[in-house]
């Protein structure tokens, strides 16, 4: 357990993080450079998943993503750059080539979904949010989580390429875990300890029917340089108690819901919403994020609509990496 608060950039609040802390305007050069690695792709093309940076002219946008990837690690942990000119690009497979070369520079892209799926689409497919059906294919209130916590090997890093906003709603919202942990160590501490030890989580239907359909992790641990690991998620553990069969027991469910109270304080959260051709990355070790629900335009077309990439460098690329 981190035994005293944590200072510095990463334990930030609602107050203290500026926006120039996350966003990062995107400079001409690399808007020049995606523009003329759409050209140079429109006349000697190669599939997305063959793609290697190191074969084009990217040079200010290599210097760009480390900077992402440095405010990811020692900086506030949620970037935004602002942005990358979907407009002058091709076609849509053209944009998901630029997204996952960008998106490579900041971390080793891996799978998804038990499926096998590296890019998908965050979008409202319809179906409703239940046991077993994972949060991105939904329109519903995401409160601020990691991703994949249900997972064996949930991903360092998430980027998102916005390509079209909802017609209401839809606000992303974050919260650093270490400002959370320091809320629960000086008001909290007899919770703080319970969150050291595991929950059940359910697995969101990313299992094969041989495996149990649920895990068994703590919410907070402490990772290698003792760097704070946060598995919460809030739907996947009241869910994982119901699919386990087991009831929470009072200091359970008592660490569970304080921990929701003060994930949720606005007090705690920064919030904003994405515009098209935005790219958003967070630490997924530490940094939560979430979104308002959202509804959608009528046209089908018109759908709020964003791709999304799981970075890990750790393990294999495959889903339980
Ligand atoms: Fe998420």
């Amino acid at each position: 357990m981190i035994p005293e608060p944590v200072t510095g950039p990463r334990a930030w609040t609602r107050d203290t993080l500026r926006e120039e802390d996350w966003r990062i305007p995107m400079p001409a050069e690399c808007a020049a450079e995606i523009e003329a690695l759409d050209r140079t792709l429109g006349r000697d093309p190669v599939p997305a998943f063959l793609l290697d940076a190191a074969d084009y002219e990217l040079d200010a946008c290599r210097t760009l993503m480390g900077e992402v990837r440095r405010r990811l690690d020692d900086g506030p942990g949620v970037v935004v750059v602002d942005r990358v000119p979907v407009e002058a690009l091709s076609d849509r497979p053209r944009i998901e080539e630029v997204f996952w070369l960008l998106g490579a520079m900041v971390g080793r892209p891996v799978v998804q979904t038990r499926d096998g799926e590296v890019m998908v689409e965050v979008t409202d497919t319809g179906v409703e949010k239940r046991i077993g059906v994972r949060g991105f294919r939904t329109n519903v209130a995401q409160p601020p989580h990691v991703d994949n916590s249900f997972n064996h090997t949930p991903p360092d890093h998430v980027s998102l390429l916005c390509l079209r906003g909802a017609r209401v709603g839809g606000a992303s919202r974050f919260v650093s875990f270490y400002s959370v942990h320091n809320v629960l160590l000086a008001e909290h501490p007899e919770r703080l300890e319970r969150l050291y030890r595991p929950f059940y989580q359910d697995r969101q239907g990313d299992f094969w029917p041989d495996e149990p359909q649920t895990v068994f992790f703590p919410v907070f641990k402490l990772g290698p340089g003792r760097d704070l690991r946060c598995r919460y998620t809030h739907f996947t553990i009241p869910a994982g108690y119901e699919t386990a069969g087991v009831e929470m027991d009072e200091e359970t469910r008592l660490a569970f819901e304080t921990m929701t109270r003060v994930v949720e304080d606005p007090a705690l959260c920064c919030e904003f919403t994405l515009e098209p051709g935005e790219l958003q990355f967070v630490n997924n070790r530490w940094c939560g994020h979430g979104r308002a629900s959202y509804t959608d335009d009528p046209d089908p077309a018109r759908k709020r609509l964003m791709l999304r990439l799981w970075h890990r460098e750790g393990g294999a690329r495959r889903y339980r990496g």
